[in-house]
């Protein structure tokens, strides 16, 4: 065995843990009656997460890599995204949390013995670990939406962060990127998934993009000259949504005295902060404040485009910042905070062109359907993307506070339907130049 492969299975090993240890947070914070109950008809019990992030695991590098046999295969269809849509998972009979909480260490335990023998190389499954990798993403975006489960879990406050870090030097204005073509997507990053594959080449115009997400104080002064009451600025769908759905602010935020406004987050009401970028908002709210700004939401092309590519070298970099993997100063990710960090808080992370916080604090929507990329293959199986292409979800790029950095990166591709709001989404503005 050489260095390398021994390099790499203690990568692989530690970042499994770490999925694993972030996952008994968010699964430890509550009692068994939080585990097992639906705190949304938009989520699954938190003890369904518990139990499928190990059956997928089990599924891929149990019996796929590995060749065992099988753990538990009569609990494969109850942990069946695609069997059971979300609203109807608490009345399954699941695994309850003890039991949940054994599967999934046994499924490790067999896990760190399959990566101990097997090959990381010679198949496109194992090379460079994507087959580990691909559970670890996995497992860090179900973290991801058991912590939007937590926020719409109603109680007393169970998880705790430090705030996010202070801004030295606040950041506004737009960042001009030059037109003509840059490469979009990878075709050598180990742990892509598919849809972000292969790395081709898009022709992208001249545009201004916001060096800074819009703030939790920008949309409020949409919300006080009646943005929610003014049809113009709302696409026909969007309307129609903001109607029958009742829309008048974010979700979460709440009426604080007559000209105020207050949020809860993870059990904690407190007034908005004006600066950080505002999040819990749909896509139709997006694009509806984008109207009435004068300006409109970045395409797919020009967020990738404003956060990979270095008009210095003409190159596409893996992140804003350059091709270093996302380390503290440079992002917030991981649910190291419980919020958006304020504009200006991550200086180090910017993009050559001046643009902030393209990585991290909140997803962005983008004005784009998700689609496959020219030459797009399904890999290593079509549930993950294939099945979800067409123009019923809008991409949104860059990650979250509650987004793990080994699932995130400058290719990274996210997808929801344009009127969810659950999750952690914000958005920045574009305009043509
Ligand atoms: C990429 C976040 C849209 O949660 O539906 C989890 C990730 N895929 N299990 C989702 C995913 C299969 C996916 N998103
Ligand atoms: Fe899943």
């Amino acid at each position: 065995m050489t260095y390398e492969s021994d390099h790499l299975r203690d990568r692989v090993a530690g970042e499994l843990s770490r999925a694993r240890e972030r996952t008994a947070i968010l699964t430890e914070a509550v009692d068994d009656g939080d585990l097992i109950r639906q705190h949304s008809p938009l989520m699954s019990p938190l003890v369904w997460d518990l139990a499928h992030v190990g059956n997928q695991e089990e599924l891929w590098l149990v019996r796929d890599v590995g060749g065992r046999e099988p753990v538990r295969r009569d609990i494969d269809e109850l942990y069946d995204a695609f069997k059971h849509p979300r609203r109807d998972r608490p009345t399954l009979p699941l695994l309850g949390p003890d039991e949940a909480r054994r599967y999934v260490a046994t499924v490790r335990d067999k896990v760190f013995d399959v990566l101990d023998h097997a090959r990381l190389d010679g198949s496109p499954l194992v090379e460079q670990g994507f087959a580990f990798g691909m559970i670890v993403q996995h497992e860090q975006q179900h973290d991801e939406t058991m912590l939007s489960t937590h926020q719409l879990r109603s109680g007393a406050p169970v998880l705790a962060a430090p705030p996010p870090p202070l801004v030295k030097q606040a950041v506004t204005g737009e960042a001009f990127i030059p037109g003509g073509p840059f490469t979009m997507g990878t075709s050598t990053e180990p742990w892509a998934l598919d849809n972000e594959r292969p790395a081709h080449v898009v022709d992208v115009p001249s545009f201004f993009i916001d060096r800074a997400a819009v703030t939790n104080g920008q949309y409020a002064a949409f919300i006080d000259e009646g943005g929610y009451e003014d049809p113009r600025w709302w696409s026909p769908e969007g309307w129609q949504h903001r109607v029958s759905a009742g829309l008048t602010a974010p979700l979460h935020w709440q009426r604080d005295g007559v000209n105020g406004w207050a949020a809860t987050a993870f059990g904690r009401t407190s007034r908005i902060s004006a600066d950080e970028p505002v999040v819990h908002v749909c896509y139709h709210e997006a694009s509806a404040y984008a109207a009435w700004a004068g300006k409109r939401l970045p395409t797919e092309a020009e967020w990738e485009k404003a956060a990979r590519f270095d008009p210095a070298t003409a190159r596409s970099r893996r992140y804003p910042w350059g091709d270093d993997d996302p380390t503290d100063d440079l992002a917030n990710l991981g649910q190291r905070h419980l919020r958006p960090a304020a504009a200006g808080a991550y200086p180090a992370g910017a993009s050559p062109t001046g643009v902030h916080q393209l990585i991290g604090d909140v997803w962005e929507w983008t004005s784009t359907d998700f689609h496959g990329y020219p030459g797009f293959a399904a890999f290593p199986y079509r549930e993950y993307s294939e099945v979800f292409f067409g123009d019923e979800y809008k991409v949104l790029r860059g990650g979250s506070f509650g987004t793990d950095r080994s699932a995130c990166r400058g290719t990274f591709r996210n997808w929801d339907y344009p009127v969810r709001r659950q999750i952690f989404s914000g958005f920045r503005l574009a305009r043509d130049a």
